[in-house]
């Protein structure tokens, strides 16, 4: 049920949270727009993007309801001057100095920003987090892996500095669904469904965590509503590798033999930690990474789809594009094969 009672904090802010959206969507072609924009529409919210017409060109043609503004956002934002949005949400925004110049472009004339985070923000990845530890900077001594989340901390700071109360953030951990293009969780329901012996990585125990895009679409549609305000950890609750395993071989193929492989193996046999396997994490540094706090978005009404049908979803999704592209597999076969034999 919508909360028609959120605070009307600026002249650009939504003067019915209960009714339809003008939005401006900065990106909004390829995973978690593209989503988001789905559910806009079947929302009935107005939709804007703005974008270069590179990533599925014609993918929201002007029949549907939405249109597009192209332009690059690194260097002109001229194309939307003088409009005016109840929201908008920058789904891709990754470098603090591109966030400023839409922050700086729309702060007068839209009502929220929201800001698709990273829970990558947080610095500490070994101790369980929630909204307020500490987070990387870009000041600080970064290795490699922590750029990408010190630059989102960066971007951050941007829209709560521009926006105050109007501004949202949100930080999704893993993002899973139709149109991932990491296949990172499709991997496993289509590796269930070929059968045989399937290499698990790690312990049964070790937590996953992840959202499904389409309930973190529904999240940031709350936020462009007016109804969250702030810092959120945006993913799902923590469940154990052996029983999201277990589902995927329940619902794909009971006849597939699961062959665990432990963490240590795995890295003695050369498996890289983060992608050696799909969803593995493999680095010890990051162990509270699949254990993030999430307390305060499930208060606030963070809703979780069951995993069957993010399962379900995903492959039929996979299947229907005919699996990756080569070269863009989470494992290969082949790669799998020789895992199993040195780990054996
Ligand atoms: N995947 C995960 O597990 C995960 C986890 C945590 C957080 N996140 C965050 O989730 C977001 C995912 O983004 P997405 O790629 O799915 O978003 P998206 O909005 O679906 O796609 C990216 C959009 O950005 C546009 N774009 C790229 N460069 C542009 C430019 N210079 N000027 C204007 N538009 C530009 C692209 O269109 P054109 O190419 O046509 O310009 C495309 O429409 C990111 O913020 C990421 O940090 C992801």
């Amino acid at each position: 049920m919508q909360d028609t009672t959120a605070s009307r904090t600026s002249p650009g802010a939504p003067s019915r949270a209960s009714g339809p959206l003008s939005l401006l969507v900065l990106g909004g072609t390829r995973f978690v727009g593209r989503a988001l924009v789905e559910a806009a529409l079947a929302a009935g919210h107005r939709v804007t993007l703005f974008n270069r017409g590179r990533t599925a060109p014609g993918l929201f043609p002007a029949a549907t309801g939405v249109e597009t503004v192209l332009g690059d956002r690194t260097a002109d934002l001229s194309a939307l001057a003088g409009r005016r949005w109840d929201a908008v949400v920058d789904v891709a925004g990754y470098h603090p100095e591109v966030v400023r110049r839409a922050v700086d472009a729309l702060g007068a004339r839209t009502g929220r920003y929201v800001f698709v985070s990273s829970l990558s923000v947080l610095a500490d990845q070994a101790t369980v987090q929630d909204e307020d530890g500490q987070l990387l900077s870009l000041d600080g001594d970064l290795a490699p892996h922590q750029l990408y989340g010190a630059r989102k901390a960066a971007c951050e700071r941007v829209v709560l500095d521009g926006f105050g109360e109007r501004a949202d953030v949100v930080r999704p951990g893993l993002i899973v669904g139709p149109y991932d293009p990491t296949d990172r969780f499709a991997y496993w329901p289509r590796r269930f469904r070929r059968g045989g012996r399937v290499l698990l990585p790690g312990d049964p125990a070790d937590p996953a965590q992840f959202i499904d895009v389409r309930d973190l679409a529904q999240w940031i549609l709350g936020c462009a509503a007016g109804r969250r305000g702030g810092v959120y950890h945006v993913t799902g609750r923590p469940l154990p590798f052996g029983a999201f395993f277990a589902a995927c071989r329940a619902l794909v193929n009971p006849a597939a033999e699961p062959v665990w492989v432990g963490t240590e193996a795995l890295l003695r046999a050369g498996a890289e930690p983060w992608m050696g396997v799909p969803m593995w994490i493999g680095a010890p540094e990051c162990a509270a990474v699949n254990l993030v706090d999430t307390s305060r978005a499930l208060a606030a009404g963070l809703a979780l789809r069951p995993l069957a049908g993010t399962l379900a979803d995903t492959l039929a999704w996979d299947t229907a594009r005919g699996g990756p592209a080569p070269g863009e597999e989470g494992l290969t076969a082949a790669a799998e094969r020789r895992l199993l034999a040195a780990t054996a």
